[in-house]
């Protein structure tokens, strides 16, 4: 039976974050002045395990969702991570399974994932420039480990990829159109994300948000773009095509264009609460029930509970908010529940 909230949207994916760690310090995520040596990350008996996530998600794909993604923090630096995509595989009514990441630890992983039965893959790069793609992953990773990455899914056969680039006003936002050429070249669709006030730690100013409209504007005056109707009810980005008839972009517009009315994402965090929103205050836990022995049923129970119950449209009401109200309201960070 599906589920629907008080808005009549059905429940339709899953993001499970496996992790809250990440080798990454993005300063609009993870910086690094509060994710240093002394921050304490989950400890290991605190985290679901594989199946204790893989129970879960049963219940949950019961109840509607038919795409499940996995995020982090940095899914890949969970131990043994193709495990436990080798168990959703085989989960009954699961019809799409992927998985984001920032690809350092790609080349390694990358033949046990597709041999687990991973379907698809998005990749996070924000830019080519080595130096600014330093600066924006907190000083871990150069651009040519990322690529690696990018080659390694190519040469398993995950094409075609999705790329996922965070905008960010003066600091990348003048080196979108060779980020667009490089991909349109190899065949990926590349999205780029309006900069979001997720979370309490990064500092957001709205000055700093480039609007999709502008990086439309910027990509189109060089590589002419015509918009292209969604692939399905409830998609993320908003579709662009070249019109030379080679490849497509996506526009994450979280901030200019809110899509809060077709959203039909639940999130699992890394010790097992279902957060409604990405922008929420607080999630149920489930963790708690399971390990006091609930029944499937009784955890069932608890989350058409809670999906019946939403009411989250944090992106539609974001700009009626002052800054103060947006400032106090205390939300879950980015790195805990994966975007
Ligand atoms: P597909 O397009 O189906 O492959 O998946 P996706 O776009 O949902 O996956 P991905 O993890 O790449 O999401 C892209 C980014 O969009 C996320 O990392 C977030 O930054 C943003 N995003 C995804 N879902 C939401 C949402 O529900 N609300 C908001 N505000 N942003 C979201
Ligand atoms: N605003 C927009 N996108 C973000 N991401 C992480 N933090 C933010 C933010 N504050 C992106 C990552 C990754 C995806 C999961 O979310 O770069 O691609
Ligand atoms: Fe890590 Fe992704 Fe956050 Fe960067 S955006 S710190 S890669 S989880
Ligand atoms: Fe969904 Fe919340 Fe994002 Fe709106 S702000 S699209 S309700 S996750």
């Amino acid at each position: 039976m599906n589920l629907h909230d008080q808005y009549e949207r059905p429940l339709r994916d899953l993001r499970i974050s496996v992790t809250d760690r990440c080798n990454f310090r993005c300063p609009y995520c993870m910086p690094a002045e509060i994710f240093n040596e002394r921050y304490q990350f989950l400890p290991k008996p605190h985290l679901l395990t594989f199946e204790e996530i893989t129970r879960l998600t049963r219940i949950i794909v019961r109840l509607g969702a038919l795409k499940i993604r996995l995020t982090g923090g940095e899914p890949l630096l969970r131990q043994d991570i193709e495990k436990l995509v080798a168990m959703l595989n085989a989960l009954e009514g699961v019809d799409d399974l992927a998985m984001t990441t920032n690809a350092f630890l790609l080349p390694q992983k990358i033949d046990a994932l597709k041999a687990a039965g991973l379907r698809r893959l998005t990749i996070s790069l924000d830019t080519l420039d080595d130096e600014i793609f330093r600066q924006m992953n907190g000083g871990r990773s150069g651009v040519d480990k990322v690529l690696a990455g990018i080659y390694a899914a190519e040469t398993a056969g995950f094409t075609p990829l999705k790329i996922n680039a965070v905008v960010q006003r003066g600091v990348n936002d003048h080196r979108l159109v060779d980020l667009a050429r490089f991909f349109k070249a190899r065949g990926h669709i590349l999205r780029f994300i309006e900069y979001m006030d997720v979370g309490n730690m990064n500092g957001w100013r709205m000055e700093q948000v480039v609007s999709a409209a502008e990086i439309v504007e910027t990509v189109d005056a060089e590589l002419p773009l015509e918009p292209v109707a969604g692939n399905y009810f409830g998609e993320v980005a908003r579709r662009y095509r070249y019109l030379d008839g080679e490849g497509e972009i996506g526009l994450i517009s979280s901030v200019t264009q809110p899509f809060c009315g077709s959203c039909t994402r639940m999130r699992l965090s890394p010790e097992g609460q279902i957060f409604t929103c990405l922008f929420a205050i607080e999630g149920a836990s489930l963790r708690d029930p399971l390990r006091a022995g609930a029944t499937d049923d009784e955890l069932e129970a608890i989350i058409r509970a809670t999906w019946g119950e939403r009411i989250d449209r944090y992106s539609e009401i974001r700009s009626s908010l002052t800054e103060e109200v947006r400032d106090r309201r205390k939300k879950v960070e980015m790195y805990h529940i994966g975007g």
